[in-house]
């Protein structure tokens, strides 16, 4: 069997035992915490919690997972062996509160033993045994399933029963969240097969878990405890890779004289085949016994490898929406990518190779994975474009590491250093310490840590805020009551803290929208005695109060006194002018640019708004102006913005949100018309057309794969146009011609311009030959044959002079 076959035949042994086959969730999990996704069970959680009722309760899928970052981290090992990847699918089926231990456990046996023809004397299983401390009791229940299979099978339990702890026999997600003990079944690769499961869990190569039974029975808990969960539920996990590649090299169990290998399966070939092609090397299947030293082939062998699982990796997550950045999964990525980059360096790749790659990935895969098609250009021109900008750096940057390496002291490379490399040349710690461990040497982490928190507090400082002062009084909570217009003036407040004599207010409640998720805050001023103190700036602290600085210290304002808020309003109209106008814009670069697109940042205030978003190349003015005539289209048909409370499980399936944020239980959601729905606490407009007019007045890009917008809306795009009119009033003026007849006069003037050009060059080149020659008349001497001329020389331009010489 091939990998398409293993894939389908799993489908369909669980399709005819009532399960219901579903497409594998996006590698951008759903939640806050997690960085990839990365196991199947991440889509269903609310099911195992008992929050939402699936439609089916029995299912079996393949699912997308990426372990780079986080708790389930393989990036540094892939490559150096042959079963660690970053990217790799996940073949999963569940129970949701239905099936369990009894059914699944003889199920997952009959598919590899009777189905698959695995070779059963050559398979163990693992049972929970809790060491003391861990949660819960020895799993009595699998046990006795797989010792009744065993004794049927003709098998000595006593040998093909193997026990495990919360290590290997507990299954996690994180550390809290829905978890229970687990049964795995292993494979002795061994040539002889003989080794009595001694190899189980041991960390060989020759013995290798294939599938993991999940048998979700506990919700672990932020405080340590494990309570039992609404229903009992199942969970398996078996490596796709692993499964085809022990049947391609053992070719379906009949040859087990070499160690296979997950490249081994065809998953790997086609890709292997175009690296041979690019490289002119060859893949001889050779893994290292240590990190330095390798030999020829181990070196190239490592390559192939790292190369292999990283444009899967790259490919599958560009697809689904994630791409190279510098931060949280998208800094995970962009590693990903530049260990590739280094790899194909190394093999004398030239750039692009990644990028033709993932051409080769989406063909092998596009069968199972659909999505990959539609997103294909977008996946070639992301790697690419990284690709382009990360080999600018990495030759002077492999030099610099070169000669780090040379002059180490005790083999160690100072923090400092490591810190340089990273901070100049874009080499992410990973790389620098694999490419120092080829060598010999190690690199001082901790220095490097050290040197990046200097430069965190440098960032720290430069910004242009001062930390946030927190008030004592920790019941000092201020109610927000600005999203309501009606409160905006004239509101009576009480005070409830006063900080630095007085600059600093704490409310009870306040009218005014404090600096948060990128909108500006309010400004307007507060009355206190008859006399006026503008507002400099609104703040939240961590507590959970709105700090308010004032222009001018309050003289004797106390604890209990009152004070009149009144929010400069033409300024918070034109704020929610530029906040709804974000999210339209966000909607609209996704329909011209492509659903790939992704807040990436935003900025807004009543004069402006600024979004920077992910795309690999410049927008064309054609797609700026698309993208603007969407808007105001959106603008003009009146769209009403409806805003609400909900809990965060419960937010609409499609709803935007950032899930580099954190969110709390409660979210509030705005939908504009039908076709944007986002989170976001910030203030807007209560219907479209309040926009008025949106002007788009630059995009650029800020870094790579990142671009920004800056656009304006109402008063100030108002102006803009006014300002637009003017400027053709003066030049029509100044053309002496009408705006219709501008562009034509324009031209025949630049037209004019040039062929007067050409006959003052004319002129001069005449002018300048008389020149030469009586400059030759003046020659004075012959120095080593060279001819000297002296003369001082005016009226003659940089161009001039040097073609006189
Ligand atoms: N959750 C288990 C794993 O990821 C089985 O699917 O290994």
């Amino acid at each position: 069997m091939n990998s398409e076959q293993v894939r389908q035949s799993f489908f369909e042994f669980f399709q005819s035992r009532g399960h219901t086959l579903v497409h594998s969730s996006s590698l951008k999990p759903n939640s806050p915490n997690l960085l990839f996704t990365n196991a199947g069970m991440n889509q269903f959680v609310p099911y195992f919690l008992g929050e939402r009722t699936p439609n089916t309760r029995r299912v079996v899928d393949t699912q997308k997972c990426i372990r780079a970052g986080g708790k389930h981290n393989d990036l540094d090992d892939v490559g150096f062996d042959t079963y660690h990847h970053t990217f790799f699918e996940m073949l999963g089926n569940w129970s949701f509160g239905d099936f369990f231990k009894k059914e699944i456990i003889p199920w997952a046996w009959e598919l590899l033993v009777k189905v698959w023809n695995f070779p059963k004397d050559r398979l163990y299983v693992t049972v929970y045994r809790p060491a003391e401390g861990e949660p819960a009791g020895f799993d009595q229940e699998a046990y006795d399933v797989w010792k009744n299979i065993m004794l049927l099978e003709g098998l000595d339990p006593e040998i093909h029963i193997k026990y495990g702890g919360k290590r290997d026999n507990f299954w996690m997600m994180g550390d809290t969240g829905p978890c229970g003990p687990c049964s795995e079944i292993h494979i002795d690769l061994t040539p002889n097969g003989d080794t009595q499961g001694e190899l189980v869990n041991a960390g060989s190569p020759w013995c290798i878990e294939l599938w993991n039974l999940v048998f979700m029975q506990f919700n672990a808990l932020p405080d340590g405890r494990f309570v039992e969960l609404p229903k009992f539920n199942v969970d398996t996990g078996m490596g796709l890779e692993r499964v085809a590649g022990i049947l391609a090299k053992t070719k379906n169990f009949t040859d087990f004289s070499g160690l296979p290998s997950n490249y081994d399966s065809d998953l790997f070939s086609d890709i292997f085949h175009a690296i041979g092609d690019m490289s002119g090397c060859q893949y001889n299947g050779t893994t290292p016994k240590t990190r330095s030293n390798l030999s020829k082939d181990e070196h190239i062998d490592f390559a192939f490898r790292v190369i292999a699982d990283h444009v899967r990796a790259l490919t599958f997550a560009i697809a689904d929406g994630i791409f190279p950045s510098n931060e949280g999964r998208g800094y995970v990525l962009r590693r990903i990518l530049r260990r590739a980059v280094t790899f194909c360096n190394n093999l004398k790749i030239p750039t692009g190779a990644l990028a033709k790659l993932s051409k080769v990935v989406v063909d092998k895969m596009v069968g199972c994975f659909p999505e990959l098609k539609k997103e294909s250009e977008t996946i070639y021109k992301v790697i690419y474009s990284e690709e382009l900008s990360f080999r600018r750096t990495l030759d002077r940057g492999l030099e610099m590491l070169d000669d780090l390496i040379k002059n180490a002291k005790n083999r160690i490379i100072t923090g400092k250093d490591v810190f340089l490399l990273y901070d100049t040349y874009g080499f992410p710690l990973d790389l620098t310490q694999l490419i120092a461990e080829e060598h010999g040497c190690s690199i001082d982490v901790a220095g490097f840590d050290a040197e990046m928190d200097k430069q965190r507090t440098r960032a720290r400082a430069a910004q242009k805020k001062s930390d946030i002062l927190v008030s004592d009084n920790t019941n000092a909570d201020t109610r927000f009551i600005g999203y309501d217009l009606g409160n905006n003036n004239d509101c009576l407040c009480k005070v409830i803290d006063v900080l630095e004599n007085g600059k600093f207010l704490v409310l009870d409640k306040t009218p005014f929208y404090a600096e948060c998720g990128g909108q500006a805050s309010d400004s307007g001023y507060i009355t206190c005695n008859d006399k006026k103190y503008t507002i400099k700036h609104v703040s939240k602290s961590k507590n959970g109060q709105i700090l308010h600085e004032l222009n001018e210290p309050i003289d004797g304002i106390k604890n209990g006194n009152a004070i009149i808020a009144h929010v400069d309003e033409h300024g918070r109209l034109n704020a929610s002018r530029n906040h709804t106008a974000t999210h339209i814009l966000h909607w609209a670069l996704r329909k011209v640019l492509g659903s790939h697109v992704n807040q990436a940042g935003s900025s807004v205030d009543p004069k402006r708004l600024r979004f920077d978003f992910n795309h690999f190349e410049a927008m064309t003015s054609e797609q700026v102006r698309e993208v603007e005539k969407l808007i105001q289209e959106k603008v003009l048909s009146c769209e009403n913005v409806v805003i609400y409370e909900t809990e965060f499980n419960n937010k609409p399936a499609d709803c935007i949100a950032n899930f580099d944020e954190k969110y709390g239980d409660i979210v509030r959601v705005v939908k504009i018309g039908d076709f944007s729905t986002e989170l976001c606490g910030g203030c807007h407009v209560s219907n479209s057309s309040e926009i008025c007019l949106f002007k788009i007045i630059s995009e650029s890009s800020i870094a790579a794969g990142i671009r920004r917008i800056e656009a304006v809306t109402g008063d100030e795009a108002c102006i803009l146009a006014n300002k637009d009119a003017d400027l053709i009033d003066l030049l029509s003026k100044k053309m002496e011609c009408g705006e219709k007849a501008l562009v034509s006069k324009i031209n025949d003037m630049i037209n004019e311009n040039h062929e007067f050009s050409l006959k003052i060059r004319e002129i001069r080149n005449s002018e300048l030959k008389v020149e030469v020659e009586r400059l030759l008349t003046t020659q004075t001497a012959l120095e080593n044959g060279v001819m000297k001329i002296e003369e001082s020389l005016h009226d003659f331009s940089a161009d001039e002079l040097r073609n006189i010489a």
